[in-house]
């Protein structure tokens, strides 16, 4: 096989690259090891920055989204007892929408195949060849048999744990990195939501988040070891540790949990982003601590800046995007992973944290629900800084 962009992963960035690149007259062939229903079906984030959702919608893959989303005008931060609510139209003049990713797998997916895109699914053995030369070459098992895809480019688009990050040479990437002493317990339930918007929760009991995913289904996190095992927690125990956590906003509407799992918590960036004509993008490269609802907005991001890239390459010969993708990408990725950082050291209880610490932890709060600039400091990081 031969294409002009081979791409590893079908997740929100492998798909939206080739969705935009598409756009562009740009062929690509997408491999992906796991089966579309499992894609489809993988629970994660939710919430989408304004220029996202408005990307989804100007790209032609938005109509459903523009049905089902739920825009959000800010979110509320609890702690001792009380919710203060953050105005992010009033305060920067940009809101958030409320979407599953899965549902934005499913809308692209959907598109790609429309559009005579190639997906395959359910490849096996997938390898990386002569990323460093003029021909890259993509190497998988499908249906049974070996095959190869010809490219000029390959995007890496394989998340954290997929295979394109470690098929650089050695020393080629530096790593910076950061893990949590503590993780996320996830559910997804069948109740009516107990507020209009999110809630972040500081806890003397750990950090605890209240999210949506429509009128009748509710997302709530509680911060958990890194270790927990999700399934050792009954749904009373889920529900009143909820209710514990969030006690500024008593009772929870309670109702069947219909999924839940850990989510450990970590900051790792590789640089750079580009060895020879294999390009990183998304998860692959970067993973934020969820807390500032991020990552999938970076996926987004990072790809938006490639198939601008690519787009100029090929359709002006103008190799500079290419040139400047890394450092491009990389500087909204720090500003995220500083953001991402700092809502997890803000809301979260680390083991090691003294009195001292928490009474911090408090007296930031209070600054932040009571200063303007503070406020519109987290809603223009949370609501999304500019795209380039
Ligand atoms: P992925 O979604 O991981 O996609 C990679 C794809 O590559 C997968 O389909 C995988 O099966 C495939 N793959 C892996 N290895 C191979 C291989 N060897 N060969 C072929 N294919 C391979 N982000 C936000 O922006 N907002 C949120 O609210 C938010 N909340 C989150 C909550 C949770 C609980 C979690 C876990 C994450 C959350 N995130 C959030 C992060 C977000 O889900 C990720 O950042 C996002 O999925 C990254 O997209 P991606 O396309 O880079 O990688
Ligand atoms: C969701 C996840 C997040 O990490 C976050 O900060 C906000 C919302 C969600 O899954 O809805």
């Amino acid at each position: 096989m031969r294409t002009r962009v081979g791409i590893v992963g079908a997740g929100p960035a492998g798909l939206m690259l080739s969705h935009l690149l598409h756009r562009s007259g740009i062929e690509s062939v997408i491999v992906e090891d796991r089966s579309r229903a499992h894609c489809e079906a993988r629970v994660r984030a939710g919430l989408m920055e304004q220029w996202a959702a408005d990307m989804l919608v100007e790209t032609g893959v938005g109509d459903r989204l523009r049905r089902e989303s739920m825009v959000h005008d800010g979110i509320y931060l609890a702690f001792s007892g009380a919710l203060h609510h953050l105005d992010f139209q009033r305060l920067v003049g940009r809101r958030v929408t409320i979407y599953g990713q899965q549902e934005v797998v499913k809308d692209l997916i959907a598109r790609r195949l429309e559009d005579g895109g190639t997906i395959l699914f359910d490849v096996s053995d997938v390898s990386l060849h002569e990323i460093g030369g003029a021909a890259p070459r993509i190497a998988f098992t499908h249906d049974g048999r070996a095959q190869i895809i010809e490219c000029d480019f390959i995007a890496g688009c394989d998340g954290f744990h997929g295979i394109s990050r470690e098929s650089l040479p050695e020393g080629a990437l530096s790593i910076y990195e950061r893990d949590y002493p503590f993780g996320w317990l996830g559910i997804i339930a069948e109740a009516p939501p107990v507020a209009d918007e999110l809630i972040y929760s500081y806890h003397q009991r750990g950090f605890a988040l209240f999210s949506m995913r429509s009128p009748s289904v509710v997302r709530y996190y509680l911060q958990c070891q890194p270790d927990e095992n999700a399934d050792a927690w009954s749904d009373q125990e889920i529900w009143n540790e909820l209710e514990a956590r969030l006690d500024g906003v008593r009772p929870l509407p309670r109702g069947p949990i219909i999924e839940k799992g850990v989510t450990p918590m970590r900051s790792f960036v590789a640089e750079p982003m580009r060895h020879g004509r294999l390009f990183l993008a998304g998860d692959s490269a970067h993973i934020v601590p969820p807390t500032g609802a991020k990552g999938m907005n970076l996926a987004l991001a990072d790809v938006r800046v490639l198939a601008h890239a690519l787009t100029l390459f090929y359709h002006n010969g103008d190799t500079s995007g290419l040139d400047t993708y890394s450092d491009t990408a990389l500087r909204r990725v720090w500003k995220a992973q500083r953001f991402s950082w700092w809502m997890t050291q803000l809301l979260h209880l680390f083991p090691d944290a003294n009195v001292f610490d928490r009474r911090r932890q408090i007296a930031e709060l209070e600054y932040l629900v009571g200063s303007e600039h503070a406020m519109a400091s987290l809603a223009e990081n949370y609501a999304g800084l500019p795209v380039e």
